[in-house]
């Protein structure tokens, strides 16, 4: 979360194209933003990335913060200088013994309340007596915790960046080059990059760069291509959310297309080594875990025994040997919780794959063997496309082990919800109101249960409880008063609708997603056509994105950037 960025550039540039690039990464976060120049100019505010002042400079840091060490304010907004005003520091991550390292630095004036400002401080102390590049290696050493960083001195021609577990990558664009959280910031500049590894740093400057160990070594570091699909520029649609609903059928047919072709031989290795192993473990945090659900049914229906289990808890939940392949589900690659998982995964000997949506991203450059989900960039915190393409790869996966699914003719049944858009939007009004809803599924529709209930709590903040229709009258059904709103999966399973029987045998409102013909149980149905069980799960899928759009948009609520959350979680 948060997302820095530094450039060092041949040619002036201005605030405004400094504020371009860094909104470029606001979907790690949006609480506050600033940046400073090597003229000394610092500004800040919290709010939406603005321009604040017009400036021009050849060296500037920015950020886009996502709160944790001190409230959203003013002063908690980065960059954080020194006593002085002459080192500017941008941060992402935790340093865990800021208390510790600022107990020692009596003397020094702190205007912030977080834990990031600790690190100009440490470094003005440390000038006093030796160089940038030591002051940094000396911080490594000492800094517990987490951190991508990137300093900037007045008056300086160079920047310094280093970091531990939160992502940081240089991007080489010739007449400039760029630190920053990830590829897309400088994506539209250039596609040759290098990529921090823990405990590295580099020192930079407008034609030159060098990587070094926190031992002071110099390293070799490779300079990577990436292939990316940046988003049109032109935005024909009212939100990110709706745009990227809108592109599933299209991504799906370019996954389809890159598995048959250029992935061919990754998703012929994931056989081969889902075959070799003794266990299959996903691991997967949110959507992407709702993902890895469904990639559990898929694969047990096919005859593979798999399990999954949310990341932040894998190691009290598996055990993990030489003998196990653990399978990473992330759009962004840069989850903490999953990248501690599979770092833990990869010291007790399993084997990594990982199915990734951002290029090079930490937990792909952490895998055995990596696939793309094709997704191409998604800009909604809430992940639509994404997931989409996280299950239609499952979905192929399972099929290479026999599961009766052609993925080639889902994005025929994707295109035919659109055309139910009228209905479910004025389902969307009559819901507008309801503060908890629950979702009610079985089999395959209990993952797209959880995976709708997250979208309306994330994006229409309402409460929302996707949950196994069979557990309903193990407690929830108490709940269940005059009116209340159940979304009823009913894909021809006779329990579910006897489940949907019992809510509305209370006075509970039956929504029915079906593809069931003549069903009385509920008054409002949104019915597609699906002819199976995986089909059905993706047409549902794209009905409860749609409905939380609309939901969220009666009430007018920030749907691209919700409150408190940011895309890329890269904190514990
Ligand atoms: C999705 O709508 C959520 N914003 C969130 O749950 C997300 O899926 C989660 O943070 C996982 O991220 P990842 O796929 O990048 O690892």
């Amino acid at each position: 979360m948060c997302g820095i960025i530094g450039i060092v550039s041949k040619n002036l540039f201005s605030s405004e194209d400094l504020l371009r690039a860094l909104k470029r990464l606001e979907y790690r976060g949006y609480d506050s933003f600033g940046y400073a120049t090597n003229s000394g100019i610092l500004e800040k505010d919290i709010g939406e990335i603005r321009l604040l002042s017009s400036n021009e400079c050849t060296t500037a840091i920015g950020h886009t913060r996502w709160a944790t060490h001190g409230g959203v304010t003013k002063l908690n907004a980065h960059p954080h200088a020194d006593c002085k005003n002459e080192i500017f520091i941008v941060h992402n991550g935790i340093i865990e013994n800021y208390l510790e390292l600022k107990e020692k630095l009596r003397g020094h004036v702190f205007r912030s309340e977080t834990d990031s400002e600790v690190i100009a401080h440490y470094l003005e102390e440390k000038l006093k007596t030796k160089p940038m590049r030591e002051a940094i290696i000396d911080f490594i050493n000492e800094a517990e915790g987490t951190f991508a960083v990137v300093v900037l001195q007045k008056s300086g021609q160079q920047l310094y960046a280093f970091k531990r577990d939160s992502p940081l990558v240089l991007g080489l664009a010739g007449d400039a080059n760029i630190f920053a959280s990830d590829i897309y910031a400088f994506s539209d500049k250039t596609n040759k990059a290098v990529f921090f590894e823990d405990d590295e740093f580099a020192e930079v400057s407008d034609s030159s760069y060098a990587f070094y160990n926190k031992s002071g070594n110099m390293l070799d570091k490779k300079i990577y291509e990436f292939e990316w699909k940046e988003e049109e520029s032109e935005m024909k649609f009212d939100h990110y959310m709706l745009k990227e609903i809108y592109e599933q059928p299209a991504v799906a047919e370019r996954l389809i297309n890159s598995l048959r072709t250029v992935q061919a031989d990754k998703l012929e290795n994931l056989v081969s080594l889902i075959k070799n192993s003794r266990r299959i473990i996903f691991i997967a945090v949110g959507t992407s875990y709702h993902a890895s659900l469904l990639g559990v049914y898929f694969l047990h229906k096919a005859g593979v025994e798999a399990q999954t289990i949310i990341a932040s808890e894998f190691k009290d939940y598996a055990n993990v040997d030489e003998n196990t392949l653990v399978i990473a589900i992330t759009q962004s690659g840069e989850t903490m919780d999953l990248i501690d998982a599979v770092k833990h995964a990869k010291r007790k000997g399993a084997k990594i794959a990982s199915l990734v949506n951002v290029p090079y991203s930490t937990v792909q450059r952490l895998s055995d063997l990596s696939l793309q989900i094709e997704a191409g960039q998604e800009i909604c915190v809430a992940a639509t496309k994404s997931f989409m393409n996280q299950v239609i790869l499952l979905l192929s996966l399972a099929r290479e082990f026999g599961y009766d699914v052609n993925p080639e003719k889902i994005s025929e049944v994707m295109r035919s919800v659109f055309g139910k858009e009228e209905k479910i939007k004025s389902i969307a009004r009559s819901l507008s109101a309801s503060k908890d809803l629950y979702i009610i599924g079985r089999g395959l529709s209990y993952p797209v249960s959880r995976e709708i209930a997250l979208k309306l709590k994330e994006i229409s903040y309402v409460h929302a409880e996707g949950m196994m229709g069979g557990e309903l009258k193990h407690g929830t059904l108490a709940l269940i008063e005059e009116g209340t709103p159940v979304i009823a999966l009913i894909n021809g399973n006779p329990h579910i609708i006897s489940n949907a029987m019992e809510v509305k045998a209370r006075g509970g409102r039956i929504i029915a997603v079906t593809n069931q013909k003549n069903l009385s149980v509920a008054k409002d149905l949104i019915e597609i056509d699906a002819d199976n069980d995986a089909a059905f799960a993706i047409a549902a899928i794209i009905a409860g994105q749609l409905l939380t759009y609309y939901i969220a948009k009666e009430k007018d609520l920030p749907i691209d950037k919700p409150r408190n959350l940011a895309k890329s979680v890269t904190v514990k």
